[in-house]
């Protein structure tokens, strides 16, 4: 493994250590906002890239880069009973993220100084490793990859990201113009930002760049205009190029973070209905073609940010998509434990209660869907989903509890029906990770 080059890795310290990032007071935390607890979830992650339901009890995780700790908190409080041991190069930001984590109440946490291409020598493995934007800042790429991987545990998960040279463009061009202009010889403190902020409030409105990075002289504070404009060390990337370095890393890809907003098949109005060709290549292209496809076609993403691990020896289980009714008969539901919550609870019981159906997307704004279940489905999955897993047959005979004739017939609702009903609402809960679902 080669070493980082200690002048390049001595700029960026001196800019964090300037500028810790993110600039958030202390009080700040994720506490209230579950989508990003959910994104920074064990759970989900372990779902979508293993197919399993893990409990998070013990569990070690890796903040690598971690900045003044907004994301270190968010791990620890996403994940009960796990441990979050944060590193990052600049001692600031350590300290900043140690005050953090011990404000709001996070007391086994581990604080390291050190670049995260020295990680081995901290002695650990880990079962997540979070490192969210940072590798773009690294003097090479596959380096910080291997140095992540060789502490990462086997079966372990890895969250990586990149800046795509897309979705980033427009910071990436004002980066481009000032460093032209000398602007990031050094590294840029108020002089360098003062300059930026007098040239765009005398640029005209109309002009493209300053139009399009979306510049408001009320409200662009310094530290937004260091982490953008005069960011040093950013670079954008390709998905081919971030494919080319999980490959040179021997690491395997397993899913977008944000796989929603990646998917190929969302370009199209009718994503049942394609046009011949698509219909005919989608289905056969490989994940770094179809992501590479999206980047281009629509690159809304500012971020190459996925999950990847060792790679797999055996396949993971089966997609809920191809169970057949046997693992369906086995299987055990889980409520994603996001969801665990007194809001959701309460409006859960006032939906039953009145006899309406109870919009569970609400809770989870993030993922874009609306999902509505109707009264009864709400009673037999999610009140005893909160208190416990059950098992696919549980939840059935549940239903047939609640809902024991048919209304049209008055006559007993048999059991393979009452399945059926169940699966389908499962099927649709489980398409929304609202619901998981575990096969023996
Ligand atoms: C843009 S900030 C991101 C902070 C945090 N991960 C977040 O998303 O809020 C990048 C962080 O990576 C750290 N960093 C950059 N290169 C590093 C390296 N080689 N080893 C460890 N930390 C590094 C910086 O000091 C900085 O705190």
């Amino acid at each position: 493994m080669s070493v980082p080059d200690p002048e390049f890795l001595e700029r960026i310290r001196r800019q964090f250590d300037h500028c810790p990032y993110p600039n958030i007071p202390v009080e700040k935390s994720y506490k209230d906002q579950p989508d990003t607890l959910y994104l920074h979830s064990l759970t989900t992650a372990f779902y979508r890239c293993h197919g399993r339901v893990i409990n998070t009890e013990g569990k070690l995780i890796l903040d690598a880069g971690c900045g003044t700790g907004l994301k270190a908190l968010a791990l620890a409080q996403a994940n009960p009973g796990a441990k979050v041991i944060s590193v990052d190069i600049s001692a600031e930001s350590v300290e900043f993220a140690q005050k953090r984590l011990e404000y709001h109440g996070v007391t086994n946490g581990q604080f390291h100084v050190m670049p995260l291409e020295e990680l081995a020598q901290l002695g650990m493995t880990f079962d997540y490793i979070n490192c969210d934007e940072v590798l773009y800042l690294l003097d090479s790429q596959v380096t910080g990859l291997q140095a992540l991987k060789a502490v990462l545990k086997p079966g372990g998960i890895l969250r990586v990201n990149l800046h795509s040279t897309y979705g980033r463009s427009t910071m990436l061009r004002s980066q481009t113009a000032f460093k032209r202009m000398g602007l990031m010889d050094s590294n840029p403190e108020e002089t360098e930002i003062g300059i930026v902020r007098d040239t765009f409030n005398a640029m005209r409105d109309n002009i493209l760049l300053k139009q399009v990075s979306g510049w408001n002289e009320k409200d662009c504070p310094d530290e937004s205009i260091l982490a953008n404009h005069l960011l040093v060390g950013d670079r954008g990337f390709s998905v081919p190029e971030m494919f080319s370095f999980l490959n040179t890393s021997d690491l395997e890809f397993f899913s977008m973070v944000e796989w929603r907003k990646w998917d190929i098949y969302n370009l199209f109005k009718e994503p049942e209905n394609l046009p011949v060709f698509w219909a005919m290549t989608l289905p056969e292209a490989s994940d770094e073609d179809q992501l590479a496809l999206v980047e281009l076609f629509h690159p809304i993403n500012r971020l190459i940010d996925l999950w990847c691990g060792h790679p797999r020896s055996r396949p993971d289980p089966r997609p809920v998509s191809e169970w057949t009714d046997e693992i369906w008969q086995g299987a055990t539901a889980y409520l994603h434990p996001q969801f665990k919550t007194e809001p959701f609870r309460e409006h859960l019981y006032h939906c039953i209660k009145i006899l309406n159906p109870f919009e569970i997307s609400r809770f989870m704004p993030g993922l874009g869907l609306s999902t509505l279940v109707d009264a009864t489905m709400s009673a037999a999955l999610f009140v005893p989903l909160l208190e416990q897993p059950q098992t696919v047959l549980e939840l059935v005979n549940r239903w047939q509890t609640l809902h024991p004739v048919d209304p049209e017939t008055l006559e007993p609702v048999p059991f393979d029906a009452a399945f059926v009903i169940v699966q389908a609402a499962l099927r649709n809960l489980e398409a929304g990770t609202y619901i998981l679902l575990d096969c023996p």
